[in-house]
């Protein structure tokens, strides 16, 4: 059975040090047991809470249906079974990448052979002018989950700001859950940094039959009022009151240890395909990576449950001296309502796109081409489009857009073998 830590000198030695308890950091933790890792493993997470997937906090958990321990990655035996040392509830804040030693807030010095950064993204936060809006809530944590939930109810007044994958998901748990449902969003649609137009128009009308109203197109020039209590001013002088408000404006990588490293940092922490930073020893995982990938050929930063798992793994896999980059097609999904959107691939640059099946049908999807090739897939109640799209996306085959977009062509003839 391996030990969890070494002690040299008065510093605690690791041979892998994981910073950040989220899923990647305990992926990466178990990825290294499954492939074989046999030094001392360690892993520092500043929330209280076991490694667990996040996905659930704005769907199932938040609407009370599965309790916030099912999002746990592994049971709790798990870690001591396996030899790996948690340090939760602690914080790291310094890190010397010449000496391998990484500081905790309490003062603590664990030094490191190899180290693995997994400290993900936190909520944008709502700011008027210079100061940060008092007393909005934001959804990150399963602590922020549970202040949620305790406050949603029917006949409650929930303003959400910002219409993207947050805002929209918990909108359609609190209006489940009979809460009076606003979405504010500055831009004219919702979820436009992922989402083409027609799907989003979809979104909107399926959550305004939910009762949710929106404000599009809409800026908040003040907050007034103090406690969950608030009255937002929006710049058309349009008043509207809340009882709770909740900011989904979008997540920034938490990249503070690895600037107080010295790392190569540029939206988010700049690594290869291997998860290796520009500072030796020291790689990182999952949403904090603004990683290089092979299949698209560049530089990306993605905020993803499958991002964070396997880009974990690939690196737990490097960690074990497999030679294998991470190379996968960019996927995810949103849960609302009885909706499921999937995303593959990425649509940047893409030069048109085809509709394949009717939004009033209830199941359509949108591929993004590039001349000839399928970019990008977005799925509305379509998963098989996307599986199949993804596949399209990894051939980099040219397909006729009349095929694309007749239903009655079975798109899995399009594939090369
Ligand atoms: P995180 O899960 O954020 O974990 C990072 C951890 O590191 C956190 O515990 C953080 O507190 C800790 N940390 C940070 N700095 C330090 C430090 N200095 N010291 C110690 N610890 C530190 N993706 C999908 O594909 N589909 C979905 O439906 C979906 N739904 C989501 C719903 C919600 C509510 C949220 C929040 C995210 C959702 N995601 C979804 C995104 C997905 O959960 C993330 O991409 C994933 O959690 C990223 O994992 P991570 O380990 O990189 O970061
Ligand atoms: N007022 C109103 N809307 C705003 C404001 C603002 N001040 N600032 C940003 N927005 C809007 C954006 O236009 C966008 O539609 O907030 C939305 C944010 O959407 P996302 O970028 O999808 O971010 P969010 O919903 O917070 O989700 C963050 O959590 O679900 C996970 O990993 C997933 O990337 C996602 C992350």
């Amino acid at each position: 059975m391996p030990r969890t830590d070494r002690t040299v000198g008065a510093v605690a030695y690791s041979d892998c040090l994981i910073i950040g308890g989220g899923q990647a950091g305990g992926w990466v933790a178990a990825g290294l047991r499954q492939k074989g890792f046999s030094g001392t493993i360690s892993l520092v997470g500043d929330e209280p809470y076991h490694p667990y997937e996040r996905p659930p906090l704005s769907k199932q958990v938040l609407a009370g249906e599965q309790p916030y321990e099912s999002t746990y990655l592994r049971p709790t035996s798990f870690y001591e079974e396996s030899g790996i040392g948690l340090h939760l509830g602690r914080r790291a804040v310094g890190l010397d990448p010449v000496q391998h030693v990484v500081t905790t807030e309490d003062a603590n010095r664990l030094s490191y052979g190899k180290l693995v950064l997994a400290t993900g993204a936190r909520p944008r936060r709502l700011m008027m002018g210079r100061a940060e809006v008092a007393g909005v809530y934001y959804l990150r944590g399963i602590a922020d989950m549970l202040a949620i939930r305790s406050r949603l109810a029917p006949g409650r007044r929930l303003v959400i700001i910002g219409g993207g994958f947050i805002g929209l998901e918990v909108a359609a748990v609190a209006a489940k859950l009979g809460a009076e449902v606003t979405v504010v969003e500055t831009e004219d649609v919702l979820l436009k940094r992922t989402t083409p137009r027609i799907v989003a128009l979809a979104v909107q009308e399926l959550h305004e039959s939910h009762g949710v109203t929106f404000r599009l197109s809409a800026k908040i020039s003040a907050v007034e009022g103090v406690g969950d209590q608030k009255a937002l001013v929006l710049d058309n002088g349009e008043e509207i009151q809340a009882d709770l408000v909740l900011g989904g404006i979008g997540v920034t990588p938490n990249v503070d240890l690895a600037v107080a490293g010295g790392l190569r940092v540029y939206n988010g922490i700049l690594v290869d395909a291997y998860g290796q930073s520009s500072v030796p020893d020291i790689f990182a995982a999952g949403d904090v990576t603004n990683h290089f990938n092979p299949v698209l050929g560049r530089y990306i930063r993605l905020e993803s449950w499958q991002n964070a798992q396997n880009q974990a793994l690939a690196v737990a896999g490097v960690l074990c001296g497999e030679s294998a980059a991470y190379a996968e097609i960019p996927w995810l999904w949103s849960d609302q309502y009885n909706l499921n959107l999937q995303y593959a691939g990425l649509p940047t640059g893409s030069t048109g796109e085809i509709i394949r099946g009717a939004p009033e049908s209830g199941t359509f999807s949108i591929f993004s081409t590039l001349g000839a090739r399928v970019i990008a897939v977005c799925g509305f109640n379509a998963p098989k489009d996307v599986a199949i799209g993804k596949r399209l996306i990894a051939g980099a085959q040219e397909i006729d857009s009349a095929k694309l977009a007749d239903t009655g062509f079975d798109l899995r003839k399009a594939v090369a073998r």
